[in-house]
């Protein structure tokens, strides 16, 4: 079969490589029908998050339809149309069974990485490296999907695939971030980063009850598309002081919440970005903290910090001073897939959120490489590149 691998740092290409087999009972094949990018493969891609190998089948945000099943499978199909969350988990530890399903203790069969990283390790994650668990993506024509009766849903009666692919990902992240900020209505709401994730957030925490939502980013198409498809405002940090303009839309107090859509590849303007980039080069600092830093100064006292932006190990001048002073709560993960998927799927079909505008550029799986590029380099207004294989 066709698909789209990593060949080193910044090199993507289309190989034929074997189909995949069921090997454990639990396992399902899905044929894919649509494989999206996601800002977390460019770590990856550009090397951020180590353990890539020549080879590795990217992707991890996809729908499609079942095509064979384990002999222990017994929620799905042959034929079903499934949508399948991007973390791999058992169903039967107990984080699984307390819904943290990102942390599962079974389905990272390559801990020993992690372990020496974090201290232990979290689930793995579809192709998402050797750190987790070394799975084959989806950027395929067919991917095996460990533990199918808890990671893949069937998909709602109507909606297209170049909307359900992403309550593989986006919609579950974006909602994580948002249940994060505990909100129990009339809140004001910063979002950095206005990508998929950044805008899922977005409408998650206004169908949570937020008053207002200003996202920050420096793309202006990527604001206007925020501001016109979910109403929110908008602050542009190219040309814009952002704790600044944040203090004076909340008359001084700051956002109740912040949320953190951005991750270890934050770009920014001026002498403190020189010299992230520079340290972050020399390997100083692995990740580039920026929108971090900046939440965690625009929040108001008391206030939430939200973080889905991946980010892989150190950073410096993190203000742990501001955090701990103004007596903030910081909440940090990789999304529980499994906890919120069938939840947006009932959103999703009874049309509470709408992510298919995300799928800007839908491509065939054999121009992928291209897709990472416009996507990267966010050419052509692209928001999100969708790969068909068929
Ligand atoms: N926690 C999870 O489970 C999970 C799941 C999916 C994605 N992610 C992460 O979420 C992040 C966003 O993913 P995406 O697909 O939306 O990526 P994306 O690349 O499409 O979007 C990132 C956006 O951040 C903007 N940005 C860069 N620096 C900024 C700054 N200093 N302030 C404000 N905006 C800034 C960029 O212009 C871009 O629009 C990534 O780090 C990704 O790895 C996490
Ligand atoms: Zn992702
Ligand atoms: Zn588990």
């Amino acid at each position: 079969m066709k698909a789209l691998c990593w060949e080193g740092i910044g090199k993507l290409k289309v190989r034929d490589v074997a189909e995949p087999r069921v090997r454990a009972d639990g396992d399902i094949i899905v044929r894919v029908r649509a494989s999206s990018v996601c800002g977390s493969d460019l770590h990856l891609i550009n090397g951020f998050i180590p353990a890539m190998r020549e080879g590795d089948i990217l992707g991890h945000e996809f729908t499609g339809e079942v095509v064979e099943i384990g002999p222990g499978v017994r929620r799905l199909a042959v034929g079903d149309r499934v949508v399948v969350g991007s973390v791999v988990a058992c169903g039967g530890c107990w984080y699984c069974r307390t819904e943290q399903y990102s942390l599962c203790d079974n389905s990272n069969p390559q801990p020993v990485f992690a372990e020496k990283l974090w201290g232990h390790s979290p689930a793995g994650i579809l192709g998402y490296s050797h750190a987790a668990g070394g799975y084959s993506g989806s950027h395929a024509e067919y991917v095996r999907v460990p533990f199918g009766d808890v990671g893949a849903f069937k998909v709602p009666d109507g909606v297209p695939d170049d909307a359900v692919v992403f309550a593989s990902d986006a919609m579950p992240t974006g909602w994580m971030a948002a249940d994060f900020c505990g909100l129990t209505g009339g809140e004001v709401v910063a979002v950095w980063g206005a990508g998929g994730v950044g805008q899922m957030a977005a409408r998650a925490a206004q169908l949570l009850g937020a008053e207002r939502v200003i996202m920050v980013d420096r793309l202006p198409e990527r604001l206007a598309v925020a501001a016109d498809r979910l109403g929110v405002e908008t602050v542009n940090y190219a040309d814009t002081d952002v704790l600044e303009a944040l203090r004076e839309m909340t008359s001084g107090r700051g956002p109740d919440a912040c949320i953190d859509a951005v991750g270890m590849e934050s770009h920014d303007v001026g002498p403190v970005y020189a010299y992230d980039k520079a340290k972050q080069t020399a390997r100083l600092q692995t990740d580039r903290p920026t929108s971090v830093r900046q939440a965690i100064m625009a929040a108001r006292k008391g206030g939430t910090v939200s973080i889905v932006g991946v980010y892989a190990g150190l950073v410096d001048k993190f203000p742990l001073g501001a955090a701990m002073n103004k007596a903030l709560v910081l909440r940090m993960g990789q999304m529980h897939a499994q906890r919120y998927i069938p939840m947006l799927l009932d959103r999703l079909a009874a049309g509470e959120i709408d992510p298919g505008y995300l799928a800007t550029h839908p491509l065939p799986l054999a121009q992928g490489a291209r897709g990472y590029e416009m996507f990267e380099k966010k050419e052509d207004g692209c928001l999100r590149t969708v790969l068909h294989p068929a």
